[in-house]
């Protein structure tokens, strides 16, 4: 019940047809705490009704105790792969936060769990939910504009300070910039153009030399399509945060820009600029209202496998090997 946690309980309390019964947190002032949260993006800071629900310090506890339907796991991103597999052990659905965890391995445990519980498990990765990330996949998908000539995405703000002793900061329990930040922007290049070949990555270290805080990617496709991806913890706090792509298509360039107004515009090579309607909501509300779907039975389009979870980690991997290595590293 960190950040993400009071998002997820935002959404799942907005969705009819859901109860949210218990939560766990190691931190046994979450309750007394419920109501304030920090974080990049707005939309956690819901005041939460503890009288109404069953507060757990143990994730043990509260599963064999409690009947669940579906947990989000939201918790520091090394603990996501442990505590996945417990919960499907236990015949629980899982939306368990980006990055899915942090190697390989752990990822095929995890989809291993799934499979053996035949429960489903959902990857937060809220940017392919997000309402103008999902409306441009449409427009590219549908092909009414073209092909995509080149894209350019950028995810840039200042480090994540909130985290209990600092994790974040650690590469080894979170992933650091490549894997916690910039793993959005290479999940959606995923998204929109397959799996790359390669990558060409560089990264700015911190001024201690150890972790690295500001980076590019250039993902390698076998046609000439030019893709780049910038993610940033470097930024200074007066910066704030910004997301933002342009994509080049052959009939027009879609921009987003969450810093703009509009924020969101398709500029026609013949024509002017068209805004185009998209969902309502944001990328969390959505993501969970899909997995909500998906447990209740619904048959819904595949917008995120557990697969296409365990790619954006292959990628990322490959992106912090390419800046380690300084040279190109194929996948
Ligand atoms: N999708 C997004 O846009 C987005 C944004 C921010 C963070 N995240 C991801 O969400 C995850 C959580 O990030 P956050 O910002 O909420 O972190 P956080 O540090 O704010 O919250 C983590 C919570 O987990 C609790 N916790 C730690 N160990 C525990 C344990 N053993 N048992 C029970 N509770 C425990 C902590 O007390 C804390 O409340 C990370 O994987 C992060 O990458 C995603």
């Amino acid at each position: 019940m960190g950040f993400m946690g009071r998002m997820h309980y935002r959404c799942w309390d907005e969705l009819d047809g859901c109860e949210v019964v218990a939560v766990c947190d190691a931190d046994s002032e979450v309750p007394a705490k419920a109501g304030q949260a920090e974080g990049n993006i707005d939309g956690a800071e819901k005041p939460i009704n503890f009288d109404l629900i069953n507060f757990y310090t143990d994730f043990d506890q509260m599963l064999s105790t409690e009947k669940l339907d579906a947990v989000s796991i939201t918790l520091p991103t090394w603990l996501h792969a442990e505590f996945t597999k417990k919960a499907l052990k236990a015949g629980v659905h899982v939306l368990c936060e980006k990055p899915m965890a942090l190697n390989l391995q752990q990822c095929q445990d995890m989809i291993e769990a799934a499979r053996s519980s035949g429960k489903i498990l959902q990857i937060g990765h809220c940017i392919r939910f997000w309402p103008e990330y999902a409306k441009t996949k449409e427009i590219i998908s549908s092909g009414q504009y073209g092909s995509v000539v080149s894209a350019t995405f950028q995810r840039l703000g200042t480090a994540p300070s909130w985290g209990e002793g600092n994790w974040f900061g650690d590469e080894s329990r979170s992933g650091g910039v490549t894997m916690d930040l910039h793993i959005h922007d290479t999940d959606y290049v995923q998204y929109i153009l397959g799996m790359p070949h390669a990558v060409n990555s560089f990264g700015a270290k911190d001024p201690s030399g150890k972790n690295i805080v500001h980076m590019t990617t250039r993902y390698d496709y076998d046609d000439d399509v030019l893709v780049t991806a910038e993610g940033s913890w470097a930024m200074a706090p007066s910066y704030g945060f910004k997301m933002s792509f342009n994509i080049v298509l052959e009939e027009a360039t879609i921009v987003y820009d969450c810093t703009s107004d509009p924020v969101f515009k398709i500029c026609p090579v013949k024509g002017d600029p068209l805004m185009p309607e998209v969902a309502s909501g944001d990328g969390y509300s959505c993501q969970v209202a899909h997995f909500a779907g998906l447990i209740g039975g619904k048959k819904l389009p595949e917008v995120i496998s557990m697969n296409d979870s365990m790619d954006a980690i292959k990628i990322s991997l490959a992106e912090i090997e390419s800046i380690k290595k300084n040279q190109p590293v194929t996948i």
